[in-house]
C-alpha cells in the first residue's frame, strides 16, 4: 500500500523533540490549546531539517533516563545556536545545561516526585504571571548542580534548587517541573508564556485554517478519482466522512459493514443520518450472519478478535471490488496513532517519528498490503479534541462528537465467551438502559466509557415466588483522559440502583447486576 503525502502541509511553529517522555504528545496538545501548531518530532532529527521547517521554538521533552548513561539519548547540540528560543522540561533541561557546561547529578536523595510550591527567584518572562508558591508538577532523580555560562536560576523548590532556569539574553530557558500536566496549577501560563511571548508565535491554528488548508489539498490529492471510506460511525470516520463529502462530494462511497456487534438501533441511525439526512453515498453491507457463524464454538478472546479481523478483511476486499473501482481508501488516522505507533521509525526527511503500519484498529485496520488503494488521512495531525471540534464545525451532531469510543470488535468482545445470537439481544438492551440512564442522568459526558458485559456463567436469584436462574450483567463505566488509563467512576447509589433495577426487570435473561470497580491498570477497560 503507497501512501501519498499532501503537498504544501503546514509546518509546525514549535517543534518538541521527543526524549522519550510519556508527556510529550501532551505538550503538542496543550501547545495546540493556545491555537499554535506543534509537532513532536524524534531527538535524531538533523539541524538542516530543523532549519528547513524553520519553527519559531524548539521544546526538548523529558525522558525516563539519566543525562550520564551511556546510551542517554541527546540531541544535536547546535540546536542551541540558531538563535530561537528553547525550553527544556525535566531530562531536557538537564540535557540543555549538560550540553552547555553545565552538570547535572544523578542524586538519588534529591529526587522529587509529585506536587511541590514552586518559589519565584526573579522576575522573568517565562514565570510571568505564574503564582509565586503555587504547586507544579515534578517527577525527577536527577537535578541540575551547577548552571552554564550565562544561565541563572529564576525558580527553586524546598527539594529543587534550580526548579527552573534561564538564559535570557539567549532566550534558553529550563523547567524541572512538568507545567503540561494538569496537576502543575500554572503550567498553562508556563507554556503560553514561551509560546506566545518569548517564542511570539501568530495564533493561527484553529479549526477554520485547518479547513481553508486541508480541503483544497484533498481535491488536489484526489482530483477525479474515487475514495473509499470504511464508516464505523465514531467521531473519527464520521467527520471524515463530513470533511471528504464537503471537499469532494460524490467522488466519495461510504461503507458500513454491519458485523452484527452494533449497540442497539445503532446500524439504523448510522443509515438515516448520513445516507438520508445528509445525503452522503453510505453502502450498507449486511454482513451478520458471515461474523456469527465464524465465532461459533469460539471463547478465546484473541481468537475472537483475530477472527472479526479476517473477516472484516474479506468482506472489505470482496464489497469494495463489488463497489469500486476506487483509487484512495480515507483512513480515520489520527496524530496519536502516528505517534504511537511509530516506536523507534524515523522519517529521514522530517525527522518525525513515523507509523510502520497504517492503523492497526480493528475498524480498518490490518488491511493487507497489495490491497491497491493510496491512502487519504487528513486527520493523520490531530488530536481527538481536535477531530471533535472539526466535526462540530462541519455540522455534526453532539450525539456523535461526544460519543463514548467503541469498540471495532463491537459488542462481541463485551460478551464473555462463545458470542450467541440471544446473547448479543440480552446485551445489546442492558446496554441501552446503561446508556440510557447515564444520559439521564446528565453524566454522558463526563464519562470517558459506561457500558454492559454478559458473563456467560447464571446464578441463581429469585423474582416473584419464583427461582431465577440467568446471566449476570456487568456495569463498567470509566472516567479517562486517553484511554490509556483509567479510574472507575464514582457513579451515585441511585443511579447505580436505578441501572441494576431496571436491567433486572426489563432484560429477561439478566438477574443480577454487579459493578466493575477495578482502575487500568491494573485492569483494562474492555473485558476481553
Ligand atoms: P482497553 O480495554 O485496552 O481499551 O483498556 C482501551 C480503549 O480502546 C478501546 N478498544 C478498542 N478500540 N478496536 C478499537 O477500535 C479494538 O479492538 C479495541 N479494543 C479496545 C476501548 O474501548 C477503550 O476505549
Amino acid at each position: 500500500m503507497s501512501q501519498t503525502l499532501f503537498k504544501k502541509e503546514r509546518d509546525p511553529s514549535i517543534l518538541i523533540l521527543d526524549f522519550g517522555s510519556q508527556y510529550s504528545e501532551l505538550i503538542a496538545r496543550r501547545i495546540r490549546e493556545t491555537n499554535v501548531f506543534s509537532l513532536v518530532v524524534s531527538n535524531f532529527i538533523s539541524i538542516e531539517e530543523i532549519q528547513k521547517i524553520n519553527p519559531k521554538a524548539l521544546i526538548l521533552s523529558g525522558g525516563p533516563n539519566s543525562v550520564y548513561e551511556s546510551n542517554a539519548p541527546k540531541c544535536d547540540e547546535k540546536i542551541f545556536n540558531l538563535g530561537i528560543p528553547v525550553l527544556g522540561i525535566c531530562y531536557g533541561m538537564q540535557l540543555m545545561v549538560k550540553e552547555l557546561g553545565g552538570s547535572v547529578i544523578q542524586a538519588s536523595k534529591k529526587a522529587e516526585y509529585g506536587r511541590a510550591p514552586i518559589n519565584i527567584d526573579l522576575e522573568n518572562d517565562l514565570l510571568s504571571k505564574v503564582r509565586n508558591k503555587s504547586i507544579m508538577w515534578m517527577s525527577h532523580g536527577d537535578s541540575i548542580d551547577s548552571l552554564p555560562e550565562g544561565f541563572i536560576k529564576i525558580a527553586h523548590t524546598e527539594n529543587t534548587v534550580h526548579a527552573a532556569i534561564a538564559n535570557i539574553k539567549q532566550k534558553l530557558f529550563g523547567v524541572q517541573f512538568h507545567p503540561e500536566v494538569v496537576h502543575s496549577e500554572c503550567g498553562m501560563t508556563v507554556i503560553k508564556n514561551f509560546v506566545l511571548s518569548i517564542a511570539s508565535c501568530q495564533r493561527d491554528w484553529t479549526t477554520q485554517a485547518y479547513l481553508e488548508e486541508t480541503i483544497p489539498r484533498i481535491q488536489e490529492q484526489v482530483g477525479n478519482k474515487k475514495v473509499l471510506l470504511a464508516l464505523s460511525g465514531g467521531v473519527d470516520s464520521s467527520t471524515l466522512a463530513f470533511l471528504l463529502n464537503k471537499s469532494i462530494g460524490n467522488k466519495l462511497t461510504c461503507m458500513f459493514i454491519d458485523q452484527g456487534f452494533m449497540r442497539k438501533g445503532e446500524p439504523e441511525f448510522l443509515m438515516e443520518f448520513f445516507d438520508k439526512k445528509f445525503n452522503i453515498k453510505v453502502e450498507y453491507i449486511d454482513a451478520r450472519q458471515r461474523f456469527i457463524q465464524k465465532l461459533k464454538g469460539v471463547v478465546d478472546p484473541e481468537e475472537k478478535r483475530k477472527i472479526i479481523g479476517v473477516e472484516f478483511i474479506r468482506v472489505f476486499e470482496e464489497e469494495s471490488s463489488r463497489l469500486g473501482p476506487f483509487q484512495y481508501l480515507a483512513q480515520g488516522t489520527l496524530y496519536p496513532d502516528v505517534i504511537e505507533s511509530a516506536g523507534t521509525n524515523v522519517d529521514p526527511k522530517t525527522g518525525e517519528r513515523i507509523a510502520v503500519k497504517i492503523k492497526s484498529h480493528h475498524n480498518v485496520g490490518g488491511l493487507p498490503k497489495d490491497l491497491q488503494f493510496k491512502l487519504v488521512e487528513p486527520l493523520r495531525k490531530l488530536f481527538k479534541d481536535e477531530v471533535r471540534q472539526l466535526g462540530g464545525a462541519l455540522g455534526l451532531p453532539d450525539e456523535i462528537i461526544k460519543r463514548h469510543p467503541f469498540p471495532g470488535p463491537g459488542l462481541a468482545i463485551r460478551i464473555l465467551g462463545e458470542v450467541t445470537d440471544e446473547k448479543l439481544n440480552c446485551l445489546r438492551d442492558a446496554d441501552w438502559i446503561v446508556r440510557d440512564e447515564i444520559k439521564k442522568a446528565g453524566l454522558y459526558n463526563d464519562i470517558w466509557q459506561a457500558f454492559a458485559v454478559l458473563l456467560p456463567a447464571k446464578t441463581v436469584g429469585v423474582m416473584g415466588d419464583k427461582r431465577t436462574y440467568a446471566w449476570p450483567i456487568v456495569l463498567r463505566c470509566v472516567s479517562s483522559e486517553d484511554g490509556m488509563t483509567a479510574d472507575w467512576s464514582k457513579i451515585p447509589f441511585k443511579i447505580l440502583e436505578r441501572i441494576s433495577n431496571r436491567i433486572v426487570n426489563e432484560v429477561v435473561q439478566v438477574n443480577r447486576v454487579v459493578y466493575d470497580i477495578t482502575s487500568k491498570p491494573p485492569g483494562t477497560i474492555e473485558w476481553e
